[in-house]
C-alpha cells in the first residue's frame, strides 16, 4: 500500500504541514524526557508523533507498552527497512514487547504474490535481517498474517466499523478493486491493534514507528480503535463525560460501582446513557478499561505513532527498489554496495579550490545522509564530519571512502549475522527449510 502518499515531496516544509493540518506533533517536545534516545531522535530524523508521550510515561514508570510493525514480504530487505527495524528493536531494548508481522495477506492480494514466495521472502528477506539487528524472542512475536487467528478474526470485526468510503479514500479503491485486497487493509489494522487483545498482553500503548506518508493508515486505525470501544471518554467543562452509544444498561451499572471504589459518589452523577465524574480523567480510564474488558469489550487505546524522514536515494532522487542505483539492500555485495557509495550523488564542489574556499553542503549531500541515518552511531563523530565540510577542510574523495568502507564492514558484519540468524528461526517458532 505504498502508493498512497499525500505528501509527495519530502521537504522540511512539507513536514510542517503534517504539524499544521493533521495534527502530528513535533518529536523535539518529547526528547527530554526520553532515556536514552535512539539515533534517528537525537538527529531530528523521527520529526513527529501522536500518542507517543503515553509510551514515554510508560517506559519511565516501567508501565507495560509494546510497539509493532509490518513489511510486505515484496523486494529486498534494504536500508529503509532497517530504519523500522531499528525502531521496534529500540523498544524492545527499552522493555516493551514487540510485534512485526510479515504481511503475506496484504502481499498475495495486492502484489499476486504466492504464498510460497510470501514465505520464502518473508524469512529469507526480513526475518533474518530482523534478527541478525537485534530482535529477540523474548517479548517479541514474529508472524504472518496468513497464520494468526487472532489478527484475522479480529479484523473481520474491525472491518463491521470500517465502510467503503473512508477506506477507498485513504486505499483508493475502486470498483475494479479485488475484495482480498480491501481485506487486507482492515488486517494492517488489526496488525496495529492485536497486540492489544487480551492474549497479547491488553490494552496499553503501542507504537507504529511509520515512514511521514503512511500516517493515513494510523489515523484510519486510530478512528477504528476508536469505534470498537464501548465507552467514550472525554473532557468537558471541568467534568470528565463518559459516553455509550451501545453499553447495555448493565455494563452502566457495573461502570458506576467500579467508579465508586476510586472516586466519591457525590462526584459521580449517572444519566440516560452517559456518566459524569468530576476527578482526574486517567483515574477514571482506568476504571473504564476494566469495566469495559468485565463485560467483553476491547478498550482499545488509540495506537501511537512515529514518523521519521524518508532518505535520499543515493542518486540523489527518491529511493526506489527499481532503481538499483538509488538503494542499499541488506543482502547485497558489500563491494558492490561500497562502489554506490563511491558514485553517490554528494554535496560537494564542482572543483577542489571551491569546496576549499567555499565548502561542502552536507545538507544535501547523500553521502552525509548514510552517516547520518545508518554509518556513524556517535554523534560528535558525525558532527565533526558536518563542520569539517562546512569548513572546506574535508573532501569528497576523502569522505566517500570513508562511509564506503563504513558501509562494507556493516554489511560485512550484518550478513554474518544473518547466517547465524537461520539457526535460530525455532526460537521464534519459524520453521523453514533452507
Ligand atoms: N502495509 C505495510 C507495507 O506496505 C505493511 C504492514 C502490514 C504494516 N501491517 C502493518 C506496517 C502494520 C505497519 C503496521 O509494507
Ligand atoms: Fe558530502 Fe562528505 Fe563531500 Fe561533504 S565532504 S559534501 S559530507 S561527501
Amino acid at each position: 500500500m505504498n502508493e498512497i502518499n499525500p505528501w509527495k515531496s519530502t521537504s522540511i516544509d512539507d513536514y510542517q504541514k503534517l504539524f499544521d493540518e493533521f495534527g502530528i506533533s513535533p518529536f523535539d517536545d518529547l526528547l527530554a524526557n526520553i532515556k536514552h534516545p535512539h539515533r534517528f531522535m537525537r538527529r531530528g530524523i523521527i520529526f513527529g508523533h501522536r500518542s507517543y508521550d503515553s509510551i514515554v510515561d510508560a517506559m519511565n514508570s516501567g508501565k507495560p507498552f509494546g510497539a509493532m510493525s509490518g513489511f510486505m514480504p515484496s523486494g529486498r530487505v534494504h536500508l529503509g527497512h532497517k530504519m523500522v527495524m531499528e525502531e521496534i528493536i529500540w523498544h524492545q531494548q527499552q522493555g516493551g514487547t514487540v510485534f512485526m508481522a510479515v504481511a503475506d495477506m496484504e502481499a498475495h492480494s495486492v502484489r499476486g504474490t504466492s504464498w510460497d514466495d510470501c514465505k520464502r521472502i518473508g524469512v529469507e528477506e526480513y526475518i533474518l535481517s530482523l534478527i541478525a539487528l537485534g530482535f529477540e524472542p523474548e517479548g517479541g512475536r514474529i508472524y504472518s498474517q496468513s497464520t494468526s487467528p487472532e489478527v484475522r478474526d479480529l479484523a473481520f470485526e474491525l472491518g463491521v466499523k470500517a465502510n467503503f468510503s473512508e477506506m477507498s479514500a485513504i486505499y483508493g479503491f475502486s470498483g475494479e478493486t479485488n475484495i482480498a485486497h480491501m481485506v487486507s487493509a482492515t488486517v494492517q489494522s488489526a496488525d496495529i491493534l492485536h497486540p492489544q487483545l487480551q492474549e497479547f498482553g491488553g490494552p496499553r500503548p503501542v507504537v507504529i514507528p511509520v515512514g511521514a506518508d503512511q500516517d493515513p493508515h494510523i489515523r484510519l486505525t486510530r478512528g477504528l480503535a476508536d469505534k470498537m470501544n464501548l465507552f467514550h471518554v472525554f473532557q468537558k467543562d471541568g467534568l470528565v463525560k463518559i459516553y455509550s452509544k451501545s453499553a447495555p444498561e448493565a455494563a452502566f451499572k457495573t461502570l458506576a460501582k467500579r467508579l465508586a471504589v476510586d472516586f466519591d459518589t457525590d462526584d459521580i452523577t449517572m444519566f440516560q446513557g452517559h456518566i459524569d465524574v468530576k476527578g482526574d480523567i486517567g483515574h477514571v480510564r482506568d476504571a473504564v478499561r476494566d469495566v469495559e474488558l468485565l463485560v467483553g469489550g476491547y478498550a482499545f487505546m488509540p495506537p501511537a505513532s512515529t514518523y521519521h524522514k524518508f532518505m535520499t536515494g543515493l542518486q540523489g532522487g527518491k529511493m526506489s527498489s527499481s532503481i538499483p542505483e538509488s538503494i542499499i539492500s541488506l543482502t547485497e555485495d558489500p563491494k558492490a554496495a561500497g562502489k554506490k557509495v563511491m558514485r553517490a550523488k554528494t554535496g560537494g564542489r564542482m572543483t577542489l579550490e571551491e569546496q576549499k574556499e567555499h565548502g561542502g553542503l552536507p545538507d544535501e549531500c547523500t553521502v552525509y545522509e548514510l552517516m547520518l541515518y545508518h554509518l556513524v552511531e556517535d554523534d560528535t563523530e558525525v558532527l565533526e564530519v558536518k563542520q569539517q565540510c562546512l569548513a572546506g577542510e574535508l573532501m569528497c574523495g576523502t569522505c566517500k571512502k570513508r562511509a564506503a568502507g563504513l558501509m562494507e564492514e556493516f554489511l560485512i558484519d550484518h550478513q554474518m549475522k544473518r547466517e547465524a540468524a537461520k539457526e535460530r528461526l525455532p526460537e521464534f517458532g519459524i520453521d523453514y527449510k533452507f
